[in-house]
């Protein structure tokens, strides 16, 4: 569960059967770990957790120099992945349109958040190994005997699996349901299908399609299958829930602030235009649409998707505040200490953001105070491991929202859902906990 931390403080801590574990929201004690004391820090064993599916050779799961190799690794797909062309973006936009159109009854009421989920399936995985799998186009091809509909619900159960493995902590190797190991299973099986096909691709020195694929950029630098099965899919994890997170808050946010809402449609009119006089945005035209930036950067640090992180102790070190009885001296923490730091509650303070904190209000992003926030907001993380696909992601939001409100005049919130307070599901990503039902004409 979430909830903000004010009765206990910015740093506090617990013992769980010996085992202490400190919990902070001190924006001084994140910038040491993610930056300053970076070497002292490592991955907690959470993301032990995660190797059924995602492999040892990923970046999501490395620590030390097996990280640092797959980070100058990936980087420069991910700069190169930043000129890609969006038409293919248009595609999945289309197909999610059709979809709405076809459940929209006649009240037009569609919950938004499941099908955002298949829409970034299809998108990332597209952009991954150049075929999109998720259910949006249930007559996608499919690789490694596993249909696309049971690849995306394979790909959900090992999550679901993964974060109840997560509240086992050290314990965690102790929950490895059938379905967990059969799911995960069907997810690497598919994975190397595209795998075995670019190397076979390559190798048979057969021209493949002009556009930018993942997969095959990394294959020009590596030919190990088992690194490329596990880069994907790690970058698949990263990517993919965190973005369909991102669009359904905004959707939820848009829908409860009709004054935001009106705001954003007539910055995109003035640009792109909407309705009949709609035109499919570039980059740049999304770039330049200031309120949309701000609208995305309110959400997520309202509803920052990885809401809450980890990191532990590599060796003996300090956590430089929280500790002393005015909680301004360090803390010492021995080697495979845990540390859990929470982006939610550290972007909710009121003495950083103002009595407001808990307010949605994207105007602030306009305001002098928020060029100072530096640490204090963080929904991609910062420091040397900061989020590689930040600019790819907000520019996927950027024209899935775009397109949604250039097509739709009208976006409500159901009305059997107006009004409700919101409820947070938090496994790895945090989604809204009663789906996201709107209203949309
Ligand atoms: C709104 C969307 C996104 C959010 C909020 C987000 C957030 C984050 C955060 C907080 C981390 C740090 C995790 C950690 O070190 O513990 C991270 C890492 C990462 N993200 Fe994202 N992410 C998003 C989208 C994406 C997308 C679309 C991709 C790729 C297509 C991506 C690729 C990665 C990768 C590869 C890492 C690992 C970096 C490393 O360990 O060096 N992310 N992301």
């Amino acid at each position: 569960m979430v909830r903000a931390c004010d009765e206990l403080g910015d740093t506090w801590g617990y013992k769980l059967f010996g085992t202490r574990t400190i919990i902070t929201r001190d924006p001084r004690n994140i910038q040491a770990m993610l930056a300053t004391q970076f070497d002292d820090y490592k991955l907690a064993t959470d993301r032990d957790a995660m190797h059924q599916l995602l492999g040892t050779k990923g970046i999501f799961t490395q620590n030390g120099q097996g990280w640092k190799n797959s980070r100058a690794l990936l980087r420069p797909n991910f700069d190169r992945a930043q000129v890609a062309e969006l038409d293919r973006l248009e595609l999945f936009f289309e197909q999610m349109h059709r979809r709405i159109e076809a459940v929209a009854g006649e009240n037009r009421c569609v919950e938004m958040q499941e099908l955002y989920k298949k829409l970034t399936m299809d998108s990332s995985s597209d952009f991954l190994v150049g075929s999109p799998v998720g259910s949006l186009f249930p007559d996608a091809d499919d690789k490694g005997g596993v249909s696309s509909q049971t690849f995306s619900e394979a790909f959900d159960v090992a999550e679901v699996t993964i974060a109840t493995r997560w509240a086992l902590s050290n314990l965690y190797w102790l929950y490895s349901p059938k379905r967990f190991r059969v799911a995960c299973a069907a997810v690497r099986g598919m994975i190397r299908g595209y795998v075995v096909e670019s190397l076979q691709v390559r190798a048979e020195k057969k021209k493949g399609q002009n556009r930018y694929v993942f997969l095959d950029a990394l294959a020009d630098t590596t030919q190990e299958p088992q690194v490329l099965q596990d880069q994907v899919l790690s970058v698949l994890l990263a990517g993919r829930d965190t973005t369909s997170a991102l669009l359904s808050w905004t959707t939820l946010c848009l829908s409860r602030h009709p004054a935001v809402q009106n705001k954003l449609r007539a910055a995109i009119a003035a640009t792109v235009g909407v309705g009949a006089s709609a035109k499919i945005p570039t980059q740049e035209e999304l770039r330049s649409i200031t309120y949309l930036k701000w609208v995305l950067n309110e959400v997520l640090r309202c509803y920052p998707p990885l809401h809450a992180n980890t990191r532990c102790a590599r060796v003996p070190t300090t956590l430089p505040y929280g500790g002393g009885l005015d909680g301004n001296s360090p803390i010492s923490l021995m080697p495979n200490e845990k540390v859990v730091y929470s982006s939610f509650c550290l972007q909710r303070r009121k003495d950083l953001y103002g009595e407001d904190a808990d307010e949605f209000r994207p105007e602030r992003w306009g305001e002098e105070k928020i060029r100072k926030i530096g640490w204090a907001y963080i929904p991609f993380n910062g420091g040397p491991r900061t989020c590689l696909g930040q600019q790819l992601a907000l520019t996927h939001a950027s024209y899935f929202l775009t397109r949604l409100l250039q097509t739709y005049d009208v976006l409500e919130e159901d009305p059997e859902f107006e009004g409700l307070d919101i409820k947070y599901d938090s496994k790895i990503n945090m989604s809204s906990g009663r789906g996201v039902h709107v209203k949309l004409a």
